[in-house]
This record gives structure tokens, C-alpha cells and sequence, in this order.
């Protein structure tokens, strides 16, 4: 199973919200990561086939998006606002969505709903309001809505937003197990999320593609480009403003500072081996841009 993506392009009228984006990937858990308005969301509506490409194709499992019955067989998608039935139980809304997406057999259904319930760890839940969930609780309730149909690629845009670090980890956990034998795609802004989860990332910022490749490949894009130093604050503070930020923190009167410069500033500056954070950070602030 491959997800292909050609030189995939979207517009809304003259905004163009993805440019020519090309990538592919195969089993595993891919993250998508960029900043607010990077892309993100219009690159997984494409994928659904919610959304149609100005330009461009991408192809899952070598059926093309134009082939829409299929691609809708082979993903299941959460959104990134998406909104349930708060007045039902778990088990109704997931029998409405079960039914919806053509499990007709009432026992067959039942069955699945209870093996999905038990994977996403909301099996005890069954008979609790969908209002009455935690938002941890939902997302993953929102993800057993997306596995009923048994896609094999589970798109999920931010489902880690606004969680617990508890829930964030279950969560990831959940998506790990999701991953096997499948393709698991997980937006976010989150670098930790990539980090700890993810085999294979995408960058995205502004509609291009910035970054695709093996997570521990992306700290080398930033080597020689991190900068640590002690300094006086008076010094720091006449510096600052030259450099992108990566973290500043007082010691007594003086400040240590991590941050990017191509070369290096001073003389007691220490180059320092790249975390996936600061080479993230770094691809989003080069062409003079600071974040
Ligand atoms: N229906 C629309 N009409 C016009 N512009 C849109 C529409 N949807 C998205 N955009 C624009 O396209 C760009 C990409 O938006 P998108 O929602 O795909 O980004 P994102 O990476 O998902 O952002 P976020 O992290 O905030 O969810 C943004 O500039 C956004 O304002
Ligand atoms: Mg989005």
C-alpha cells in the first residue's frame, strides 16, 4: 500500500493553499507538520477526496483520487473540527455511523462496534453521552469512527490539539497500533508528536513542501547552524534582534542562549548538534523570516 502524491495543487480563488506538492510514503505513521495555515488540512481534504485538486493527482494503493469509491473505501478521516451526535451514547453514534457506511447486518455491527470501542479503550463508555466524553475521549471516539469501514489509511488532522500530555501519549500509543499493516497520516504543529511517533515527515509552510524524509534526517538540514553562548544581558540585549530565538535562560547576570546563525556570531559561541525542534524552527524561519 503506497499513497503517491504528484505535484498536488489547490487554490481557493487567488490563494493558493498548496503548491505543487509532491511526496510518497508507504505503511507506518507519517506526520504532516507545519505552522497555522501551512496547508495541512486542504492537503487531507484532498486525500478524502472531500476537496478536488486545481492541479496535480495523488493515488492510494494505485487508485487515483478521480476514482473517488475507492479512495473513500480505503481511507477513513478525522476531521479537524468535527463535531459528533452529543445527545447520543457512543455506541448509538458509532451504530449511526456503522449504518451510514453501509454495514447493514445488525449483529455484524454490533460486533465491530464493540471491537473498536475495546481498541480505542472506550468500551466501559459505550452507554455515556457523546457530550459527556473529555475532549481525549472524543478524539479517540473519532477515530473508531473513522476505522468502522477497516480503511487501510487513517487520515487524522490535529487529533493531539488541546490534550492532555496523559491522553496525548494514549493517543499516540492508539495511532501506533492503528499503523500496523496500514498507513496512518497525523497533522500537527506539534514537533513532539513527530518525534515520538513518526517514522517519516512532511513539512509543509505556506502551501510548499519544506521537508519529506526520515525524522532523524531532518536535524542534519540544520547542522552548523545552532549556536549556543553565555553572554552578559546587556550584550544579549544589543544581539538579540540579529538572530532567530531558540531559547534564553538568565544565569545570575548573564544569559545562555541557543539560537540559528549560518556562521559563527562570536568568538565563544559553541556550535551544537540540531534537535528535531531547532532544525524544525530553522526550516520555517530561513528566507529571512522569523516565526
Ligand atoms: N475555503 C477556503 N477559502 C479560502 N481560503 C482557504 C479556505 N480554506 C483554507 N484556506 C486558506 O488556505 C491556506 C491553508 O489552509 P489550511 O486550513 O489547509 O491550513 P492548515 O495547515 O490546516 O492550518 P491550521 O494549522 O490552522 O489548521 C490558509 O491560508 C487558509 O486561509
Ligand atoms: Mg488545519
Amino acid at each position: 500500500m503506497e499513497l503517491i502524491v504528484d505535484r498536488l495543487s489547490k487554490r481557493y480563488g487567488s490563494k493558493t493553499a498548496l503548491d505543487s506538492v509532491s511526496f510518497e510514503v508507504g505503511e507506518g505513521i507519517h506526520g504532516l507538520l507545519g505552522p497555522n495555515g501551512a496547508g495541512k488540512t486542504t492537503l487531507m481534504r484532498l486525500l478524502t477526496t472531500l476537496l478536488s485538486p486545481s492541479s496535480g493527482t495523488a493515488s492510494i494503493g494505485g487508485h487515483p483520487l478521480s476514482d473517488k469509491k475507492r479512495i473513500r473505501e480505503s481511507v477513513g478521516y478525522l476531521p479537524q473540527e468535527f463535531a459528533f451526535y452529543p445527545g447520543m451514547t457512543v455506541f448509538e453514534a458509532m451504530d449511526y455511523l456503522a449504518l451510514l457506511s453501509g454495514l447493514d447486518n445488525r449483529a455484524e455491527r454490533k460486533r465491530k462496534i464493540g471491537e473498536l470501542l475495546e481498541q480505542v479503550n472506550l468500551a466501559q463508555h459505550h452507554k455515556t453521552k457523546v457530550k459527556a466524553l473529555s475532549g481525549g475521549m472524543k478524539r479517540r471516539l473519532g477515530v473508531a469512527q473513522a476505522m468502522v469501514h477497516e480503511p487501510k489509511v487513517l487520515i487524522v488532522d490535529e487529533p493531539t490539539a488541546g490534550l492532555d500530555p496523559e491522553e496525548r501519549i494514549r493517543f499516540r500509543k492508539l495511532l501506533g497500533r492503528f499503523a500496523e499493516g496500514r498507513i496512518v497520516l497525523l497533522s500537527t504543529h506539534v514537533v513532539e508528536d513527530v518525534e515520538s511517533t513518526c517514522e517519516q515527515v512532511t513539512i509543509l509552510k505556506q502551501g510548499t513542501l519544506k521537508f519529506h524524509g526520515k525524522v532523524g534526517e531532518l536535524t542534519k538540514a540544520a547542522e552548523g547552524q545552532v549556536w549556543s553562548v553565555e553572554l552578559d544581558k546587556a550584550q544579549w540585549e544589543r544581539e538579540r534582534e540579529r538572530f532567530v530565538v531558540l531559547s534564553a535562560v538568565a544565569d545570575g547576570p548573564s544569559m545562555r542562549v541557543r539560537f540559528l546563525a549560518p556562521d559563527q556570531p562570536f568568538p565563544q559561541a559553541i556550535s551544537v548538534t540540531p534537535s528535531i525542534e531547532d532544525a524544525y524552527l530553522y526550516l520555517m524561519g530561513k528566507e529571512g523570516q522569523l516565526i
